[in-house]
């Protein structure tokens, strides 16, 4: 799609130009050059189209005006078959308006056949930004492919976390779970059938034990695989907070309003998941005293904040370096249509908000609104 400069190669100018004559003063010019230079001319729409199908050209020499047509009509032409090239106006004075439109098309180089003198140098440059400017372009298709393929990987990496996390809860829920009901049951079997006191203090120590344990492995499957989920999405954020008050001592204060019927589950899970570290941080990082999260959904938008009145993140922006818990956030965010918003000053607390669009409001506004 690009003709590119080949180094070895002489340089080949396309010259639009109807007058033999100027076109022998380019050949001249260009006579002085220590590199070969092809130049070829054309004097119609028809044969300029025709030589950049031909042939390969680094660089486009234009006539303003010329029978039937002008320079503006070549240039469209190139762009529209995506043909890349550095191209110079070489024309006599060509009038204000002229110039403005050729600005505004794209057009930079402009040397009046006056000044042919400066010719090579005018090309020369017209290159070398050219060569920069189809870098850059190259440079940003990278970097957009590169990023799309980080967004791949981080979504399959959250996927296969997940899936990790499910099967995990999956065998404590099975293998501890089950054997601790087994134990449950005989203990009490024991403890209905002893009679010693001394027996029966143990018996009720185990029992105490047990109690803790199940609890405890109920907790580790609900981090793992929020089964509350199932009971909605407010359930499942309010059991966070109580849990992180509960260990943590910090107050947390919930205020859910889910107007929606129940979302769908990836949507769900992160702004389950997006709290869940949200409040890590918060035990971690925030030296707070209070934290308020905030769940509120409409037609349109689910919004999660979560606010605490800590020390902010220092230094502002966040740890570069290590920590991934808020880069995961946002990466997750992204995958089901949403952002993450960070807002924190000194001293006046950290607010994480989560915002994602819900499928109603496309329908929408895709809808007559009649
Ligand atoms: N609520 C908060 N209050 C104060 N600082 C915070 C808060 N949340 C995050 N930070 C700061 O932002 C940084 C980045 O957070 P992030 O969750 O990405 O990483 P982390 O918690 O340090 O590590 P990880 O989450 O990977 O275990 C933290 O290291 C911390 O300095
Ligand atoms: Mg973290």
């Amino acid at each position: 799609m690009t003709n590119q400069n080949h180094k070895h190669t002489a340089l080949r100018i396309l010259h639009l130009e109807d007058s033999p004559e100027d076109h022998q003063l380019v050949v001249r010019t260009f006579k002085q050059s220590v590199e070969p230079v092809e130049i070829k001319r054309v004097d119609s729409l028809a044969d300029f189209d025709a030589a950049l199908n031909e042939s390969v050209f680094n660089v486009v020499l234009a006539d303003y005006r010329l029978p039937g047509f002008t320079a503006l009509d070549a240039w469209a032409l190139m762009n529209q078959r995506q043909i890349r090239l550095p191209f110079v106006l070489l024309s006599g004075a060509i009038g204000e308006t002229a110039a403005v439109q050729a600005i505004q098309a794209g057009i930079s180089d402009y040397l009046p056949k006056e000044d042919l003198q400066k010719l090579r140098h005018v090309v020369q440059r017209a290159l070398e930004a050219h060569a920069v400017l189809m870098a850059k372009e190259l440079a940003d298709v990278e970097l957009a492919q590169s990023e799309r393929q980080l967004a791949q990987f981080a979504e399959h990496l959250q996927a296969t976390i997940e899936q990790e996390r499910s099967a995990i809860a999956r065998e404590i829920h099975d293998d501890i779970g089950g054997s601790l009901a087994a134990i449950r049951f005989d203990l009490s079997w024991i403890e209905r059938h002893t009679t010693q006191a001394e027996s029966l203090v143990h018996v009720r120590a185990a029992t105490d034990m047990l109690q803790h344990a199940v609890e405890a492995s109920q907790r580790i499957m609900m981090n793992l695989r929020p089964a509350l989920l199932d009971h909605g999405l407010g359930a499942a954020v309010q059991w966070l907070a109580k849990n992180f008050s509960k260990r943590t001592g910090i107050e947390t204060l919930v205020k859910t309003q889910l107007q929606t019927e129940k979302l769908p589950s990836p949507i769900e899970l992160t702004v389950f998941r997006t709290a869940q570290e949200s409040l890590t941080n918060v035990s971690k990082h925030a030296q707070c005293s209070l934290v308020r999260l905030d769940l509120t959904a409409d037609r349109s938008f689910i919004t999660l904040e979560v606010a605490d009145n800590g020390q902010g993140i220092t230094p502002p922006g966040g740890n570069q370096t290590g920590g991934f818990g808020l880069k995961g956030l946002n990466e997750r965010a992204k995958t089901v249509g949403g952002w993450l918003d960070i807002s924190s000053a000194h001293d006046a607390g950290t607010t994480v908000t989560l915002m994602i669009p819900l499928a109603d409001s496309a329908a929408e506004t895709g809808e007559n609104p009649s």
